[in-house]
């Protein structure tokens, strides 16, 4: 693997399978350990510029359930890129600890993490991409299904960077995807022909509509998410009037197949994207994500700082 996990696009087919076994493998043994020993005495600094429940706890819990420990540094903290350059907080954090985990606005700057520390970087979200929670979604598609090829996936609602991860990840994984957004809200056309080019080598399809009905139609799994992302909050309004069409209730899904099941990578606008009777309703594995972010994350760790 390489050193660092900015992009999904970052990790091959056959790397993304092996995080899988990896996961799984992990799950099992700590059903019988409390602790695991695999990255003891490592530290993993967590760089955040915004908020977050489930990335965060996610990681701290998996360094500590295998002996290692977390740094938490808010911005309010280390004031990354106003008080010291991105390089030389970089830089100096390489000196003391083995990786970092980095929730930033741009997602340059979690690039350039990337390029001036010497231990691993994981982008814990960004403004283009947010690696870790596809990883744990399509684990928990595998889980459900046991394959992943030929899947039929639908995003509804804004081409965000939850979106990005996906469809790239769809596109290397030989899921197809239809990602049905406002007209002008379709993800950046540059991840758009990164995935298809992706796609073509593994027989997945990738389709990018503004027709939420035609995206639900045939797709086993239903994911959205919310409207106004983090760093957006000024457009919120205008938001909420454009995408009403979008929101995923039980009259979109009435046009799903007989099976299919509800994803949302979290935190919800209840009654905004989605109703709660569907976020709360049978077809929910919305749970299953949040756990497998855990399983997930601890795998990349695993991985990446003991290479
Ligand atoms: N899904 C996700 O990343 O949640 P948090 O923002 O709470 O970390
Ligand atoms: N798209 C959302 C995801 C939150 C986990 C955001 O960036 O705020």
């Amino acid at each position: 693997m390489k050193k660092d996990l900015v992009s999904i696009a970052d990790l091959s087919k056959a790397e993304i399978y092996k995080l899988f076994d990896k996961a799984r493998d992990l799950k099992d043994e700590l059903k019988f350990e409390p602790r695991l020993p695999y990255l003891a005495g490592k530290t993993l600094a967590l760089i955040f510029e915004k908020p977050s429940l489930r990335t965060r706890v996610t990681f701290e819990v998996a360094m500590h359930s295998m002996s290692g420990s977390a740094t938490y540094l808010s911005q309010a903290d280390i004031g990354l890129g106003k008080r010291e350059s991105v390089a030389d907080v970089a830089r100096n954090l390489s000196l003391w600890i083995n990786g970092i985990s980095a929730r930033t606005f741009s997602h340059k700057t979690v690039l350039e993490l990337s390029t001036y520390s010497n231990v691993p970087v994981i982008n814990a979200l960004s403004d283009l991409e947010h690696p870790c929670q596809a990883l744990a979604d399509f684990l928990t598609i595998y889980d459900k299904l046991g394959r992943l090829e030929g899947v039929n996936l639908a995003w509804i609602g804004d081409g965000n960077n939850v979106c990005n991860s996906l469809m790239l990840g769809a596109a290397i994984l030989g899921i197809n995807m239809k990602i049905a957004t406002p007209k002008d809200y379709e993800p950046k056309p540059m991840i758009v022909t990164q995935a298809l080019n992706i796609a073509k080598k593994n027989k997945a399809k990738i389709i990018v509509t503004n027709e939420p009905v035609d995206a639900v139609k045939d797709s086993e799994f239903i994911y959205t998410d919310t409207w106004t992302s983090m760093g957006q909050e000024t457009e919120a309004d205008k938001r909420k009037a454009v995408f009403g069409k979008f929101q995923v209730n039980a009259k979109l899904l009435a046009n799903a197949p007989r099976s299919y099941s509800i994803m949302h990578c979290l935190p919800a606008h209840r009654g905004e994207e989605i109703t709660d009777e569907v976020l709360d309703g049978p077809h929910s594995i919305i749970l299953n994500q949040a756990e497998n972010r855990l399983h997930i994350q601890r795998a990349i760790l695993a991985t990446l700082l003991t290479s």
